[in-house]
């Protein structure tokens, strides 16, 4: 089997209930480890001295471095006739139902939240559940029928790849609505679930390493009353894997940081890893986002760079080093490999022979995501967490303009551009905010913000950082300049509404403990368990470098007696939320949530919320579907227009085994669980 001694791998301090295998191949067990953020960037900083010590953090020699709660009972569509979709009730309060906000088409009564033990998708009363697309599913004709006793790294570069997470859908222009492009990411797997233990490791490792990467696929429907279904053999069809050619742009391309042995250029990469979130491009492109990349290297460890970055001299989950060498950062042949994963991703789902790109002007960090927006001057703007506990949140502001129709010139708007950092300053007395979750006096955790610039006008900010230095180790940049250390960013979505920004903050259950940074008014809560959202308003101008912020959300159970905060509306009114991570918009501007992590905070399976923005009923969250045991909610599209939504069903039942499988999801026919694709629409 290809993962090594898992049971050594999963470390003690594996906190709350979060699976420890997830802690192991998701994020390397990130927080077993600590934060990665060390720095004191609160506090005045000595920049000459910082500075002096740059060469020591940068390991040394030529800058290489080293809703009403009715218990309703959802319709579902499984295909095998098994499960329910039911709802088992739950102890959660009300959401006052039905009445869609703001001109909603889709109208629905919230479900109860779904207890910890159900394996069904429920979605609401009148609604019915499809999947799309299961992981392993052929992608072209000459791929082979999924065999779960039969997988082979061959078949599986030419079928879906496993635990899809981003998930966009465009239209095919000229199909009169029935053709359709999806774009998905393919985070990590699952080995344990994925394979029998008899397996080969070496076949294991390369089935593991094909199951990775991108998938673009085409989709077809009847009209917008029947669900959609993916394209065999389509001409847009793609996967993109991790021998795919990737270009490099942007100042740090070609670098001495980006250059390895294979590579002398420095300006080709092979594959993307842990792509988590994306966004689409207002120029019909995909963004996506390489987060935990570190947890497939195993590195020297030793410079303040892979400290920075979690990159460690310890034998990865998936020992990928033992059998490819780049994967081996320890030597001098290697070294740069890791600098060369951890960017923002673009790839032009129309173009099936085009070459994807990592633009370094977005800087490297985990990064969960980016979304862009047009500024009014034209200039694209993109949004983007990094998430880790106590790490930034940062912006992009490109050089050139975006031009009607043309589309080769707006593909290389994020190759040059201004990046910032976010600092944000609460109005509140500190006294007022003790942890608890309390709302300050002034009713609002508020206030106001500034864009810390990295790099302006091609040129490094950051004293004692060339402009290369800030791209690639954008980290200890940041440190230096004193932006806000953040619980987690996950999502952060720009409203094409209204132009502000949300903040899906998921979680930090070492904020305000011993040796960690205290809470403040942006992140109230000590050891947040359950996260929160946040709302910049950056009135009218996405160039500014100042905004006005406040809390949407608090989240939490408020009928467990959670300290919970939802703009001020009634909290026995709401559907309970816990850990938010991908966000939407429907049509009318409400903002969808998709959570990951609700187990192990209000102790429910994580779903699909939406959450009213405007008018008296501001702060009204309505849960709209759950998904299976020990599954997360990813990849959340609204077209309320056609009253359906789409999710990607990620890690289903990922803390089960082969043969005492937790989940048999979305098949249930007995065999194990498949990460799958799915849409909801009237049944
Ligand atoms: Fe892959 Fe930030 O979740
Ligand atoms: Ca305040
Ligand atoms: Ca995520």
């Amino acid at each position: 089997m290809t993962l090594i001694d898992l049971p050594l791998l999963m470390k003690d301090s594996v906190r709350g209930k979060r699976s420890a295998v997830t802690c192991a191949l998701k994020c390397a067990n990130q927080c077993a480890s600590g934060p990665c953020n060390h720095s004191d960037n609160s506090r005045f900083r000595d920049i000459a001295s910082a500075a002096l010590t740059r060469r020591r953090m940068l390991g040394g020699t030529s800058g290489a471095v080293a809703i009403a709660l009715a218990g309703t009972l959802g319709a579902c569509s499984n295909p095998s006739g098994g499960g329910s979709g039911a709802s088992d009730g739950g102890s959660g309060s009300g959401a006052g139902g039905g009445a869609a906000p703001n001109g909603s088409a889709l109208g629905f009564e919230a479900i109860a939240p779904v207890d910890l033990e159900t394996d069904e998708f429920t979605v609401p009363e009148g609604f019915a559940w499809h999947p799309i697309i299961r992981w392993g599913d052929p992608l072209f004709e000459d791929a082979p029928d999924f065999d779960w006793n039969a997988q082979s790294a061959e078949a599986q570069e030419r079928q879906f790849g496993y635990n899809n997470d981003y998930t966009e859908i465009q239209e095919i222009p000229d199909s009169d609505g029935k053709r359709a492009v999806m774009f998905v990411n393919h985070e990590y797997t699952n080995e344990n679930i994925m394979l029998p233990p008899e397996t080969d490791e070496a076949a294991a490792m390369e089935i593991g390493m094909a199951a990775h990467g991108l998938t673009v696929v085409e989709l077809q429907r009847e009209s917008a009353e029947e669900p959609y279904t993916y394209v065999r053999d389509g001409e847009l069809n793609r996967r993109i894997l991790l021998d795919t050619e990737f270009a490099l742009t942007g100042p740090a391309a070609g670098s001495e940081l980006t250059r390895t042995a294979a590579d002398p250029e420095g300006r080709t990469v092979l594959g993307t890893l842990g792509n988590c979130a994306g966004g689409l491009t207002p120029w019909g492109t995909l963004l996506s986002g390489e987060e935990n990349f570190h947890g497939y290297f195993r590195a020297a460890g030793t410079s303040e760079a892979d400290k920075r970055y979690g990159l460690a001299d310890e034998a990865t989950a998936r020992n990928w080093e033992a059998a490819h060498e780049r994967f081996d950062a320890r030597g001098e042949d290697h070294r740069n490999e890791p600098n060369r994963f951890g960017w923002i991703v673009e790839v032009d789902p129309f173009d099936p022979e085009s070459t994807p790109r990592k633009h370094t002007a977005l800087g490297r960090f985990k990064h969960e995501g980016a979304n862009v927006i047009l500024a009014e001057d034209g200039r694209a703007v993109a949004y983007s967490g990094d998430d880790e506990v106590f790490d930034y949140l940062y912006k992009f502001v490109s050089r050139d303009t975006y031009v009607e129709g043309d589309t080769e010139h707006n593909k290389t708007l994020l190759e040059d551009g201004d990046l910032f950092v976010a600092k944000f300053t609460g109005n509140s007395p500190a006294a007022e905010i003790d942890g608890s979750g309390a709302v300050p006096a002034d009713g609002a955790f508020d206030g106001t913000g500034e864009w810390l610039p990295l790099v302006l006008d091609g040129a490094s900010q950051v004293e004692g950082f060339t402009l290369e230095e800030v791209l690639v180790h954008t980290r200890l940049a940041a440190d230096l300049v004193g932006p806000t250390k953040m619980d987690r960013c996950e999502d952060v979505e720009p409203s094409l509404a209204t132009g502000r920004v949300y903040v899906a903050c998921t979680n930090n259950d070492g904020r305000g403990t011993e040796g960690e940074a205290p809470v403040d008014e942006m992140n109230p809560r000590a050891e947040n368990r359950d996260g929160h959202v946040v709302e910049i308003d950056e009135q009218g101008d996405q160039t500014s470098t100042t905004f006005a912020w406040n809390l949407l959300l608090v989240c939490g159970d408020p009928a467990q007696g959670d300290q919970t905060y939802f703009s001020g509306f009634a909290p026995e009114e709401v559907s309970p939320i816990s850990c938010p991570d991908n966000l939407a918009f429907d049509s009318v501007g409400n903002l969808w949530i998709s959570t990951d992590g609700a187990p192990d905070g209000i102790g429910y399976n994580d779903g699909l919320f939406r959450v009213t923005l405007e008018g008296d009923a501001r702060g009204r969250v309505e849960q709209f579907l759950a998904v299976p045991r020990e599954a997360e909610t990813c990849g959340p599209i609204v077209r309320d227009e056609d009253r359906s939504a789409f999710v990607s069903v990620q890690h289903p039942g990922e803390d089960g085994e082969w043969g005492a499988h937790t989940s048999h999801f979305p098949d249930y026919d007995g065999t194990g669980p498949r990460p799958t694709v799915v849409q909801v629409l009237p049944a």
